[in-house]
This record gives structure tokens, C-alpha cells and sequence, in this order.
């Protein structure tokens, strides 16, 4: 069984802008964290955040460039961290609790793409370890500083139509694929969603999936120009191609999912356009659609299994601690 994969009706649109969709909210008193939030769609959600109020957490694992790139952004405190070593995580995790800050809403932004084949911490694919294994590392180390109804939001990809979870070899033992890594990673952010969502229920916390849209950004500082033009991402003369969004449009979605009343009931649900997404009826990503195998729940379950027992980390599975 999958998520209801249903259009709502939003009134926004595949272009509208990260402030657009936030516009009349009041965040002040509240606050949110946004892992990379200071690069691409990440300092643009972080800029809309602030702008309606909310003070804004930056885990970064660059943090000098992360505070020059956030200078001008009021509100914003940036802090060591690296999804790629789970030490890093746990240190993160262990200094933010220690303040007693409680988070309202988390976007689970940061990620890579198109790297070659690399390993981290015990051997692990660096897709899977970075996008989603860090991610899961992390959302489970601040559990406890969740508030009430708090928004988990994953940033996941249309990307995700390239690979599900490769079950039997989700640390590419074999056949090693930039673009397949990527995907499984993304399919991974979305199963997330799912099934945190799913354990916690609307009592405790909503979490969603988002694809952006497609933006220019740093994400892609791994493939050569040449493939930008192939792939039909840019024009001859560089400028972003037809239906690319920017990066205040890119924002908008996993904006709208952290803030939106309207998605109270859906939880789990993948989002794009600043909707819920249909079911994908081909493979075109720039239309995109949600494929079942990333909404999938026994996949989330399973998924969820094997993050636990890869990371040591299971918090969301004991009594809720507050
Ligand atoms: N751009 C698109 O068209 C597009 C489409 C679909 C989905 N997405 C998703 O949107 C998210 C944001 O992408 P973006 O386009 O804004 O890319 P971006 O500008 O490259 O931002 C990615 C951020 O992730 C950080 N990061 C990478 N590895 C990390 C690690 N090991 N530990 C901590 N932080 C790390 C990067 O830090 P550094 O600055 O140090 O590298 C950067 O701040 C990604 O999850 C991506 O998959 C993007």
C-alpha cells in the first residue's frame, strides 16, 4: 500500500516563490533547522524562514562559508556538521540538545549528486550515507527536541525515478551508477517521510517528502558542461532551460510543507509544485510524479529496519520522550 498521491489544490504553483507560499505566516518564536540551508534551495528556504520570523539552525559541514553566505539574513546560527561521519552527527546532536532549544520544523535539505564512486564511515555508498543515512542519524538524535506537531520535511528528487532501493545491494558492491546512486538516495528520502510519519502520527509530528522542481545550483558542480547541454538543462548561451525554476521557486515547496495547515491530514505524502504530487504516469522528471517504489510503506518499513541497524539508531521507536 502507498500514500494517498493526491492534488489538494494549493493555489500555489510550480513558480511560486518560497516567500509567495509563506506569505501571512508568523513564525516568530518558533524555530527550524535546514541542513545545508546556506547553499542553493537551502539558503533560500532558510531566507523565507527568517522572513517570517523564525530563527534558523544551519548545520553546515563548511561553516565559515556557510556564515559569510548568510550574512545579511537576520536570525541564523550556523553549526559544525557532516552527514558523512555519524561522530559529527552525534556531536551536533548531543551540542544542540544540550541548549534546550526545541526545533518546530526540520528540512532535510543537504545532499550530493553524480559523485563518483565514493565510501564513507564503514564502507557505506556516498549517496545513501550522506542523503539519507546522515539525515536519519540526525532527525533521530534530536527527537527529543521536537516540538508538538513539528514538520520534518525530506528532500528528495524526481531523481528518485531512477533507482528504488537496491535491497540487495545498497552499498553498490557492483555496477557502480552515479545517476542510480543518486536516485536510490532520493527514493530513501522519500520512504523516510514515510514512515517517520507514520510511527509518530499527527500527535507528535507530520513528515513530508518534497521534489523541487529543477534549479541551478552547486548540486550539480559534478557534471561537466558538456552533459548540462546534452541533458538539456541549459541553453547554448548557459541560461538555465525552459521550466527550470529558480532557487526561491525551488524553495518553495518544502516551504510550503513545513508551514501549510492544508497538509495537516496527509502526512507522509510526497510534495512538488507546492502541492501533493499524482502518481507519476511516465519517466519524464521535469514533469515528475511520484513513482510507487517511494511511497511505498512497507518499503518505508523496511528501509527504516535497515537505517536502524546500519546506524545504531532507533529513537523514534521507544515511548515519546516528553
Ligand atoms: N537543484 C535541483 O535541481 C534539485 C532537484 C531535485 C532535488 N534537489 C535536492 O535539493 C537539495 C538541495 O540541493 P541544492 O540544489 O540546493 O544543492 P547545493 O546548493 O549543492 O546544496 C546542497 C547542500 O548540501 C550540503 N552538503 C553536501 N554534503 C554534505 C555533508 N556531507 N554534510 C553536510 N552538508 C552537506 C552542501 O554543502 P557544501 O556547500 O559544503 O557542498 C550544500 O550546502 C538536495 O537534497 C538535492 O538532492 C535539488
Amino acid at each position: 500500500m502507498t500514500t494517498a498521491q493526491h492534488r489538494i489544490g494549493s493555489g500555489f504553483h510550480a513558480f511560486s516563490t518560497a516567500r509567495e507560499v509563506i506569505r501571512g505566516v508568523d513564525l516568530s518564536g518558533r524555530t527550524a533547522l535546514i541542513t545545508g540551508g546556506y547553499s542553493g534551495l537551502g539558503r533560500a528556504a532558510t531566507a523565507a524562514l527568517s522572513a517570517a520570523g523564525a530563527r534558523v539552525v544551519v548545520p553546515a559541514r563548511r561553516p565559515d562559508a556557510a556564515r559569510a553566505a548568510l550574512a545579511g539574513i537576520p536570525h541564523t546560527v550556523v553549526h559544525a556538521l557532516d552527514l558523512a561521519d555519524l561522530d559529527s552527527v552525534r556531536r551536533f546532536g548531543e551540542r544542540f540538545l544540550d541548549t534546550g532549544v526545541r526545533l518546530d520544523i526540520v528540512i532535510a535539505n543537504a545532499g550530493v549528486m553524480a559523485y563518483p564512486a565514493e565510501r564513507v564511515g564503514p564502507g557505506w555508498e556516498a549517496h545513501f550515507a550522506i542523503n539519507h543515512l546522515g539525515h536519519f542519524a540526525l532527525v533521530n538524535r534530536l527527537r527529543p527536541a521536537l516540538t508538538r506537531g513539528a514538520r520534518i520535511v525530506s528532500v528528495s528528487s524526481s531523481g528518485h525515478f531512477l533507482s528504488g532501493i537496491r535491497w540487495d545491494d545498497p552499498h553498490f558492491r557492483r555496477g557502480y551508477d552515479h545517476w542510480q546512486a543518486y536516485g536510490q538516495s532520493k527514493t530513501a528520502n522519500a520512504l523516510f517521510a514515510v514512515h517517520l510519519d507514520t510511527m509518530c502520527g499527527p500527535g507528535e509530528l507530520r513528515a513530508f517528502a518534497v521534489h523541487p522542481g529543477s534549479i541551478l545550483t552547486p548540486l550539480q558542480r559534478n557534471i561537466p558542461r558538456a552533459e548540462h547541454l546534452a541533458q538539456g538543462w541549459v541553453t547554448p548561451a548557459g541560461r538555465p532551460a525552459k521550466g527550470f525554476k529558480t532557487p526561491a521557486q525551488g524553495a518553495a515547496t518544502a516551504v510550503w510543507a513545513a508551514t501549510a495547515a492544508e497538509l495537516d491530514g496527509h502526512g507522509g505524502a510526497y510534495c512538488q509544485d507546492c502541492d501533493i504530487a499524482e502518481p507519476a504516469t511516465g519517466d519524464d522528471m521535469l514533469i515528475g510524479g511520484v513513482k510507487p517504489w517511494a511511497v511505498d510503506r512497507d518499503d518505508a518499513a523496511r528501509l527504516w529496519s535497515l537505517s536502524a541497524e546500519l546506524t545504531e539508531l532507533d529513537s523514534f521507536t521507544r515511548a515519546d520522550p516528553r
